[in-house]
């Protein structure tokens, strides 16, 4: 955290706000940054929607964006592709305050959909205790990477995490990473997931269950209809441990290939703590919320 701090620091004295010289400085970087690498996009240029409890508060396009906040470059251990890459990129912090002003610091989650179906909400402290960005380019490079074999365009945004100076970050999966990113919204998570809690009186290993779930699998599967869009629904109408035994389901969290040779979906985070126990309470969890099927809407 003590390295987070003076990065953030370092950052903050790079583009301090009431110094004109280097106001100007900074601008013409952002200009420069913007010219020369921004790729060249032969349809629509790149567009964020941002969105306060799925109201529509703002939409732009990269450049508007760039108009309002200052671009910088920024080094990451880069998940995907486990090697160090540099990024063109927005402080998020600083597109949060100029879209929604302190708005934003009393919201519970920041929910990202992107292209792909992909939709991960990522609590409001973690936004604030770590320094995150908005990538929107590599330098001299086209914004993608390769993960699993695959090229995988980022456009139009990606949400990168400084993991280089920031101690608690260096365990992490790369599931608060989404690409693609074309919605930001500030929710509650209870407004906005109302049928994915489980039942009140659940056992203490399914609420814990929940917390996980809803981290690690939330992203990709939907419950009752509710979650991301790139994975199949695990509740209803036939609950998972219906079909498949608590066995194979467990194997399966724990390292799909075992299982299929080739998978969509990833093995749940090796380097997580306790992470028999907590296939143990996600198996819970599923099992609690077979007892809450809720059909969802059409
Ligand atoms: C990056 C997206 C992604 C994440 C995150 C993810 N999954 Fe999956 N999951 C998939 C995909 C895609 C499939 C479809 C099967 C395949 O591709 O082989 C799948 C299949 C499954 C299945 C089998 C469903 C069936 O009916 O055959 C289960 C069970 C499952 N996932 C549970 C989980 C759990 C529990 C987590 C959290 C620990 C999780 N998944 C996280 C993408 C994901």
């Amino acid at each position: 955290m003590k390295s987070a701090k003076k990065s953030a620091m370092q950052n903050a004295m790079k583009y301090p706000k009431a110094n004109t010289p280097i106001i100007l400085c900074s601008v013409l970087i952002l200009i420069s940054t913007l010219a020369t690498h921004t790729p060249v996009y032969a349809g629509d240029p790149p567009t964020i929607q941002f969105k306060e409890a799925g109201k529509l508060v703002k939409k732009l396009t990269l450049e508007e964006l760039g108009k309002l906040v200052s671009a910088e470059k920024i080094k990451v251990n880069e998940l995907h592709e486990k090697s160090q890459m540099e990024y063109q990129a927005f402080r998020f912090k600083s597109v949060l305050d100029a879209i929604y002003g302190k708005r934003w610091s009393k919201t519970e989650e920041i929910l990202f959909t992107c292209s792909d179906g992909y939709q991960p909400s990522v609590p409001q402290a973690k936004i604030e205790a770590y320094p995150s960005f908005l990538a929107f380019g590599r330098p001299d490079h086209d914004f993608t990477l390769t993960y699993e074999k695959k090229l995988i365009p980022l456009g139009p945004f990606y949400l990168i995490w400084d993991n280089i100076h920031t101690e608690e970050l260096k365990w992490e999966d790369m599931g608060d990473w989404p690409y693609q990113v074309t919605t930001v919204d500030l929710i509650r998570f209870q407004d906005h997931f109302p049928n994915l809690a489980p039942p009140e009186k659940s056992s203490a290993a399914a609420k814990r269950g929940f917390l996980t779930y809803r981290k690690n699998c939330l992203t990709c599967h939907t419950i009752n209809g509710e979650g991301g869009n790139k994975a199949p629904e695990l509740n209803y109408p036939i609950n998972i441990l219906e079909y498949y035994s608590e066995k194979w389901l467990k194997k399966w969290i724990s390292d799909p290939t075992s299982i299929r040779y080739r998978t969509g979906m990833p093995a749940f985070n090796p380097e997580a703590q306790n992470r028999a126990q907590k296939i143990e309470d996600l198996v819970a969890y599923l099992r609690a919320m077979g007892k809450n099927k809720k059909k969802p809407p059409q």
